[in-house]
């Protein structure tokens, strides 16, 4: 495939070449000795070009500081990995020095004060030097000895990046635990709140995320030194570069890591909480987000600080609860939440300075997250349960749940709105004064109220008669169909249509979906769409291309609403909703038969033919996953979501990694850096015809806290070429044509080839689940087969597959013929 079939590919390249061209003054040396320090622009790069260590301010900061980041020649957007003087930032660089001075590297600011020193060496040697390596450290050496003979690394001052080779661990000697902490905010790399650490605990072998050292919000689970992962952390199963180690011995007790190939990578501890690993891709030029946890950020313990409300579904994920405002502006700008937020008035309640006659109310908030540590109270209704947090100063909130009366005192931490209506959320009554209500109660003389009320009730009339013209006015002012079909919605007729948004369909990476009806009475899906990077005639253009591709197994766009920053696309509405929930989530006596599921399974495929290979542009779909699989009231599938990876344009691979569920169908490539194709559609559409089979998410946490992959151990059946019926989902009682249910088989094994060139195109997909090409027997994909060697420690998805012989397979000749006879049509 070439790389101008993909144009989202050509904007991230052109987008990073202006980034490339500004570099440091190098003076190329690795080194500072007692002849050679740093000051001003000065920088050292490690031997092969690597690291760079100079001065850096972050962001819009004026603060300097000393740090480390990645060549720019490789990594042209400045990526600091470590920095000496996290809380001494220095103001003018020219006039401040990093040199060697009494045997250590010290940092002397303008006034030639030590603000940072290595600390360690007595010596007054002329000889110390401090070398920056390959690897990300910085040795301080006596001499030219030997650079495993160090008075001094950075290795044992871990920043917010966990380098290769660098133990995250305690050291029992020296009792220091040796950990990652965030920085405070993206501006400022003093230690933030959270930390990744091992845990405490004597023998412990798991991570723990902890905020303000006080408290573990989350676990990684134990190491279990067979399958190579941590068993929270199952999806370490499809990682390719990374291989941890534990080491417990009777000095200290650590894990480290090594990275397989030469993919670039970085895992860091982040400022908003979650630990990531980040990948660098030489084809946009950008880091990619593979993985991070937690996987919601409003996981994250205290993420919005006191009285902060977090929401994951907008941005950003923070604000404060009704009569409350940002106690730190700033940072709060800079998205570091962690001050929380303050009343704008004070309570009334204790404070006889104020007699103007009004109390304390409580504003009601529904379907919220609780906050943690609620205190019982005996009450028998919502008003004894009210009154008894009314007449505690101490208490801020109350909630009455169950006949169970709940209340908080002081600050709320972990407030969390929740969006989905069929979310467990809870109401929740939050104490302000009573000035935070715009229509205050008066009890001051009913007849003036019933006079004032009747006349508020004639202007409201009024005020809604003239609402309700202008609006018509401006419907028909702006609704209008442009390019052929495709309509032009304003934005307050979407709004009437789905009821201002309340009724929520589903949410995904590129924005939520939303229920509405039109005044025609068509019934609709409008989607809001989140982080759009494009101007308004390219979005027409996008648009309207979108809108030209029709299909019965693609979802029909009708129209859009573009308004500034509001842009929403609108289509059909599909009443069965999303192959997921039809395939994992329905009681047992709805779930979908085998007939339905192949014809939902051949009907994807033709709308992914039509994508790849009949329109105009090839457009790569780039996120196939039952979530994007919608169902009519026949049940014929309908792909959603196509073309969007190109209108979101540069944010994509950010949006691709934070939808849920989306990991475990990437293919491989999107890791490597190498030009994503047509091909990657098939892997996750091959990850997902496994699911057709099993009736489950190939990754499942079981009820036992094991973990399950489906694909190694079906992959494994199908190379044997035996019964596979065990692999059928149990709810079919067996109830599925044999033939049909081998050729899915072993076509999901093609499709999920680690080399793209060995899985067969959408257009052959269609020709094998039609009957028409026969389906070879697939060699099992090298990424699974790593687990196959590990055979007993593995976890299957049933009890019958511990029979399963543990012989490694020679299937390399035979992949390369069979390859030859599935994909003989792809090199075109
Ligand atoms: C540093 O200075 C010493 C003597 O002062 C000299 O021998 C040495 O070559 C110098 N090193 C460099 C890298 O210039
Ligand atoms: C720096 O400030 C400018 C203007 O105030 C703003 O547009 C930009 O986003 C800021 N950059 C960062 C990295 O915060
Ligand atoms: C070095 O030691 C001094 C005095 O003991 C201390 O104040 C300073 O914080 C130390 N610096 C570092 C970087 O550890
Ligand atoms: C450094 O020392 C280690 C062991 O102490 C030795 O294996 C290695 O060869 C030495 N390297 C050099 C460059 O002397
Ligand atoms: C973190 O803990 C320290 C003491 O353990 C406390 O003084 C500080 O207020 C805490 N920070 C926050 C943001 O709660
Ligand atoms: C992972 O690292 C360990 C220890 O360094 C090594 O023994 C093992 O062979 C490595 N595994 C792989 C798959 O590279
Ligand atoms: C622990 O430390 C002692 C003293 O430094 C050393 O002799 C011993 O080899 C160490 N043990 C291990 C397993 O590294
Ligand atoms: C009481 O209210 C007054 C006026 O708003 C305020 O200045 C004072 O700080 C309050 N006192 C307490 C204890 O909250
Ligand atoms: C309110 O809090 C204060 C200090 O934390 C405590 O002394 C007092 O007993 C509390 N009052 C009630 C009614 O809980």
């Amino acid at each position: 495939m070439d790389i101008n079939n993909n144009p989202w590919w050509l904007l991230f390249s052109l987008l990073f070449i202006c980034l490339s061209l500004n570099s440091h003054v190098s003076n190329g040396a690795d080194t500072i000795s007692a002849n050679h320090s740093l000051s001003g622009d000065q920088t050292i790069v490690s031997s092969r070009g690597i690291f760079v260590l100079g001065f850096f301010k972050p962001g819009n900061s004026s603060n300097y500081y000393i740090g480390m980041w990645y060549n720019l020649e490789k990594v042209p957007e400045l990526t600091i990995v470590w920095v000496a003087n996290r809380e001494k930032p220095i103001s003018d660089r020219y006039n401040s020095v990093l040199r060697i001075s009494d045997g250590n590297l010290v940092l002397f600011d303008e006034s030639k004060t030590s603000v940072w020193s290595t600390n360690v060496s007595s010596t007054t040697s002329n000889s110390v030097e401090a070398v920056l390596k390959d690897d990300g450290n910085i040795v301080l050496r006596e001499g030219s000895s030997n650079l495993t003979e160090f008075l001094w690394q950075s290795f044992d001052y871990p920043g917010h990046t966990w380098f290769p080779g660098m133990k995250i661990g305690y050291n029992k000697k020296t009792k220091v635990n040796q950990l990652l902490t965030s920085w405070k905010n993206k501006e400022d790399p003093a230690p933030g709140l959270f930390s990744l650490e091992l845990d405490p605990k004597d023998g412990s072998n798991q991570y723990i995320l902890m905020w303000n050292k006080s408290e573990n919000y989350w676990t990684s689970g134990a190491w279990d030194a067979d399958g190579q992962i941590f068993s929270k952390v199952p999806e370490m199963r499809l990682n390719y570069i990374y291989n941890f180690s534990y080491v417990n011995n009777e000095n200290e007790s650590y894990f480290i890591y090594t990275v397989k190939d030469s993919t670039m990578s970085r895992f860091i501890m982040d400022y908003n909480g979650q630990v990531k690993q980040m990948n660098w891709l030489d084809g946009p030029k950008s880091w990619f987000l593979f993985w991070s946890q937690p996987r919601e950020k409003c996981e994250v313990y205290a993420f919005c600080g006191s009285f902060g409300r977090c929401n994951e579904d907008t941005s950003p994920f923070c604000d404060c609860m009704h009569g409350f405002k940002p106690k730190l502006e700033h940072d709060w700008n800079l998205e570091d939440y962690a001050g929380g937020c303050e009343r704008k008035t004070q309570l009334q309640c204790g404070n006889n300075s104020l007699s103007n006659g009004k109390n304390d109310r409580f504003l009601k908030s529904p379907n919220m997250h609780l906050p943690e540590h609620p205190q019982s109270v005996a009450a028998g209704s919502i008003e004894e349960c009210e009154t008894t947090c009314f007449n505690n100063c101490n208490c801020s909130a109350y909630a009455y749940d169950n006949n169970e009366c709940s209340i908080w005192s002081g600050e709320l931490l972990n407030l969390q709105q929740l969006t989905q209506v069929d979310a467990d959320g809870k109401t929740f009554y939050i104490k302000l004064a009573a000035s935070e209500f715009s229509s205050s109660k008066d009890n001051k003389g009913i007849i003036i109220g019933v006079v004032v009320g009747s006349i508020a009730f004639v202007v409201l009339l009024g005020l809604v008669l003239f609402v309700y013209l202008r609006r018509r006015k401006r419907t028909i002012k702006t609704t209008k169909a442009v390019e052929g079909s495709l309509m032009a919605f304003a934005y307050r007729d979407l709004q009437n249509a789905t009821k201002n948004f309340s009724e929520k369909l589903g949410g995904g990476g590129f924005g939520s979906v939303f229920k509405g009806v039109l005044p025609d009475s068509r019934v609709i899906a409008a989607k809001k769409l989140e982080s759009i990077s494009q101007g308004e005639k390219q979005f027409r253009t996008e648009v309207s291309t979108i809108g030209n591709i029709q299909h019965v197994n693609l979802v029909r766009l009708l129209g859009f609403c573009s308004e500034g920053t509001k842009k929403l696309l609108v289509y059909d509405y599909m009443p069965n909703g999303s192959l997921d929930s039809q395939l994992f989530h329905v009681k047992d006596s709805k779930f979908l038969d085998w007939k339905t599921r192949y014809n939902i399974a051949l009907g994807t495929a033709r709308g992914l033919v039509y994508l790849h290979e009949k329109c105009r542009d090839c457009i790569i779909h780039c996120d196939i996953k039952p979530e994007n699989i919608l169902l009519d009231a026949q049940f014929c599938p309908k792909v959603a979501d196509f073309g969007l990876a190109k209108l979101v344009g540069r944010d994509f691979s950010r949006v691709l990694t934070t939808m849920r569920g989306t990991r475990g169908y990437l293919a491989p490539e999107w890791l490597s850096g190498v030009a994503i194709t047509t091909k990657a559609d098939v892997y996750s559409y091959g990850m997902m015809l496994f699911e057709f089979v099993s009736g489950r998410r190939n990754f499942e946490n079981s009820e036992d806290g094991t973990v399950k992959f489906f694909p190694t151990w079906a992959a494994n059946r199908i190379a044997e070429d035996g019964d596979l019926s065990s692999l059928l989902d149990p709810r079919l009682e067996g109830n599925a044509d044999v033939e049909e249910l081998s050729r899915i088989c072993k076509l999901a094994c093609w499709c999920i080839q680690d080399n793209e060139t060995h899985r067969p195109s959408m257009g052959q997909v269609v020709q094998m689940l039609e009957g028409v090409v026969d389906v070879t027997q697939p060699p099992v994909p090298r990424s699974l087969q790593i687990f196959v060697d590990n055979q007993e420690h593995i976890l299957f998805f049933t009890e019958s597959s511990s029979s399963q012989s543990s012989q490694k397979r020679s299937n390399t000749s035979a992949a390369s013929s069979q390859t030859k006879s599935t994909t003989s049509s792809t090199s075109s």
